[in-house]
């Protein structure tokens, strides 16, 4: 039997946008798969009072088992609640490929879903989109839609180049599918390589700068559809720091480039109002994994390398909200 979000505590995208667009921030966009993910998603947006969108990719779906991660989703509105948090949240399907999979998602409590057809051509990518929206509006589930093609390889999302979006289709676009949020592409791409090395410049610390953003089309796509929500994924920064704590204890991850953190603060300062971060996270933990192991080589209860990814994890959330996304205080 179907399941309403509604009845489940989780909030659909709508205000949050609203409310990040007028304020000048953007809400974060965090992807799970685990229990300490969850855990340290709830800490760290409770603890920093920022609305949040709790993410599962359909590979998420098939590693954590679809059952269980609702039964988690879930668990994290209880969890907030039992803590005194009084934040909103969002359960949000990333990059979802087919209608079948955006009903599902629907019918099990997700309180928003993404429907990517950027890999199809314009026409089909709209009649997806708005077979998705039809259905999805009739639960007050929020969708979201992308117009131009990410560069970036991970578990189910994979392109070689990246294909900035056209502001001439946003329009047309938003109008024909009636979606409720777009994400864009402007220069960011998925995974902890978003650029070659020989794309870089190098600043006095020797670290490696990327090109900026497109940021003039973002701009044309703002005077397109004035106020309309725009999403960015690919956003994670893949912080040096954390970087160089998984190659100094036995990882090799060779030129790992990000998003800096100023380029994503001045994207939501604008229409930008949702910024997905997967591999910050992912970095973060296997960073204090690895040091754990390193240092203490006869450990092996899994909460002792764990949990210090699961602490460390909520300071760089916490980070984000506060500093970059602006989105702490927001709730
Ligand atoms: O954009 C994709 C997300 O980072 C999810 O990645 O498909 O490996 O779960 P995944
Ligand atoms: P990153 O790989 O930059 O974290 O992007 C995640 C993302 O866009 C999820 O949809
Ligand atoms: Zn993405």
């Amino acid at each position: 039997m179907a399941i309403s979000y509604k009845d489940l505590g989780f909030v659909n995208t709508r205000e949050m946008f609203k409310k990040a667009i007028e304020g000048k921030y953007a809400v974060p966009a965090y992807n799970f798969n685990n229990m300490e993910q969850i855990q340290a998603i709830v800490t760290a947006c409770g603890k920093s009072n920022s609305p949040v969108i709790m993410q599962v990719s359909s590979g998420a779906r098939k590693y954590a088992n679809p059952i269980l991660l609702r039964y988690m989703g879930q668990g994290a509105v209880q969890m907030a609640r039992d803590a005194g948090y009084n934040i909103p949240i969002a359960l949000h399907l990333d990059h979802g490929d087919t209608f079948e999979l955006c009903v599902q998602c629907i019918e099990s409590g997700f309180s928003s879903v993404m429907i990517d057809g950027s890999h199809h051509d314009y026409e089909k990518n709209i009649e997806l989109t708005s077979k998705v929206v039809e259905y999805a509006h009739k639960y007050d589930v929020t969708v979201e839609g992308e117009l131009g093609v990410l560069s970036g390889i991970e578990d189910d999302v994979v392109a070689a180049k990246s294909i900035y979006t056209q502001p001439d289709q946003v329009e047309d676009f938003v109008k024909k599918t009636g979606v409720d949020s777009l994400a864009i592409s402007i220069g960011t791409s998925h995974g902890a390589y978003k650029f070659k090395p020989e794309q870089c410049t190098k600043n006095a610390e020797g670290v490696l700068v990327p090109p900026p953003l497109r940021f003039d089309i973002l701009e044309e796509i703002e005077k397109r559809i004035p106020g309309f929500p725009i999403v960015l994924h690919g956003a994670s920064s893949v912080v040096p720091s954390y970087v160089d704590i998984i190659n100094n204890n036995g990882g090799k991850l060779k030129a790992a480039v990000g998003i800096p953190a100023s380029e994503l603060r001045k994207a939501a300062k604008s229409a930008v109002c949702k910024i997905n971060i997967d591999s910050d996270g992912r970095l973060v933990m296997t960073a204090m994994v690895r040091k754990v192991f390193m240092e203490k080589p006869d450990e092996f209860d899994p909460r002792k390398y764990l949990g210090p990814a699961r602490d460390e994890l909520v300071k760089m959330m916490i980070d984000k909200n506060q500093n970059v996304l602006g989105s702490a205080g927001n709730a």
